[in-house]
């Protein structure tokens, strides 16, 4: 395949190699943790280079580094290393970059497991955590400190769909030696390339739309250059891998993200778009919507939007909410999202920095690959039984 291929070619054929497995397309599951070496010359050789050989199952095999090799083709990355889960990436990527003594900023929304992350643990170890308000802009400078080391951004937030301007952070950060760390998984990798905007590690919560059909966990974190070693480095210590199962779901689901991707956002704006005219929703928090907090961010750098949005109530009623989300059919009351199925998810989030005053009037949406003239009658129908209960 050429280094210049588009995104729907690399997902094809990135990390395929028939020539390997008897001609055959998609690679085996291998389960492993030994590794015989054969001879002790052998062993040295291989062994001087863990990364580039198969040394032992929790450093890698073919079917792990098929889904990495995916990943980093569509990220854009010269190196993607895949773990079990999209917090352990996150963990993964903070912790290669930090030592006790060091400052770092966290955006205000971030995924909350990641701020239990930084409250919980980083702090006990001696690493302090600012939180930012993501829509500060050029002013975040105004928060760095002698040992600020990094800068942690998920843009669009994945519950209150705040857009960021990460490039502008970037080049703010790098001028004071500070590297920037990026929780991707709304943009995938496929509509915002996190290291085209130089970020230094693009975090992918692989669980969602790779993995894509809800039945295995993934985290991959991707990275060039200097960052690649650092990064490489920690993983090694923290032991983290990918189970075999998983990477080969993850890999088989990036064959289709394009397609799934596409009709995701194709029925999440038609169903968003539905919603603004209704009388009950004050407002709706769709990226690709002039209403979402930094929405021209998102027009000037992404190039489309997913199934993932918000929604904000004019009613205050909880109870009228809770008959709402209730009443729903085909929109299964959940949290992780990128599968193919609709989700409804109550909001609620924890905030230091900045306030959101709608954890009991909002909700997250996660549209999937139904008919969507059937999810807006689901909807009508919710809403017609939330009215009666007013
Ligand atoms: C934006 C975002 N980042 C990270 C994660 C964590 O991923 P995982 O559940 O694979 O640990 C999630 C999970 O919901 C998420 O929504």
């Amino acid at each position: 395949m050429k280094k210049d291929a588009k995104r729907a070619t690399k997902l094809i054929h990135a990390g395929s190699h028939p020539e390997n497995h008897s001609g055959i397309i998609n690679p085996p599951v291998y389960r492993a943790s030994t590794v015989n070496y054969n001879t002790v010359k052998n062993m040295k050789r291989l062994r001087q280079n863990p990364n580039d050989n198969f040394v032992y199952g929790r450093l890698g095999t073919p079917t792990s580094k098929a889904f990495e090799e995916a990943v980093a083709s569509l990220e854009g990355a010269d190196k993607t290393i895949a773990m079990g889960s999209g917090l352990a990436a996150i963990s993964a990527a903070i912790l290669s970059f930090v030592r006790a003594g060091d400052h770092i900023l966290v955006c205000d929304n971030a995924y909350s497991p990641t701020r239990n992350l930084c409250d919980q643990f980083l702090d006990r170890f001696g690493v302090e955590t600012t939180y930012y308000d993501p829509l500060l802009g050029n002013k975040i400078k105004d928060y760095f400190r002698e040992n600020t080391k990094l800068i942690y951004t998920e843009s669009p937030g994945s519950h209150t769909f705040e857009i960021q301007d990460i490039g502008s952070i970037t080049e703010i950060a790098h001028k004071s030696g500070i590297k920037v760390v990026m929780d991707n998984t709304w943009g995938a990798g496929y509509f915002f390339r996190a290291l085209d905007y130089n970020v230094d590690v693009s975090i992918q919560a692989a669980t969602k739309y790779y993995v894509g059909h809800s039945d295995a966990m993934a985290g991959t974190v991707s990275m060039s250059g200097e960052n690649i070693k650092p990064v490489t480095d920690m993983v090694g210590i923290l032991g983290y891998n990918i189970a075999p199962d998983d990477a080969y779901l993850a890999l088989r689901g990036m064959r289709t993200l394009n397609v799934r991707l596409k009709k995701h956002e194709k029925n999440a704006l038609r169903i968003a778009e539905w919603l603004v005219g209704r009388d009950e929703v004050d407002k709706v928090l769709h990226p690709a919507l002039e209403s979402c907090p930094g929405h021209k961010f998102w027009k000037r750098d992404f190039s489309g939007s997913n199934g993932l949005f918000g929604l904000i109530f004019k009613t205050e009623n909880a109870n009228a909410i809770n008959i709402f989300i209730d009443s729903l059919e085909l929109f299964g009351l959940g949290g992780s999202w990128g599968g193919c199925e609709s989700l409804v998810l109550p909001t609620n989030v924890t905030r230091t920095e900045t306030s959101w005053k709608h954890n009991h009037n909002s909700i997250r949406f996660h549209v999937g690959l139904e008919d969507p003239d059937d999810l807006i009658n689901d909807l009508k129908c919710a809403f017609e039984l939330m009215n009666k209960s007013i």
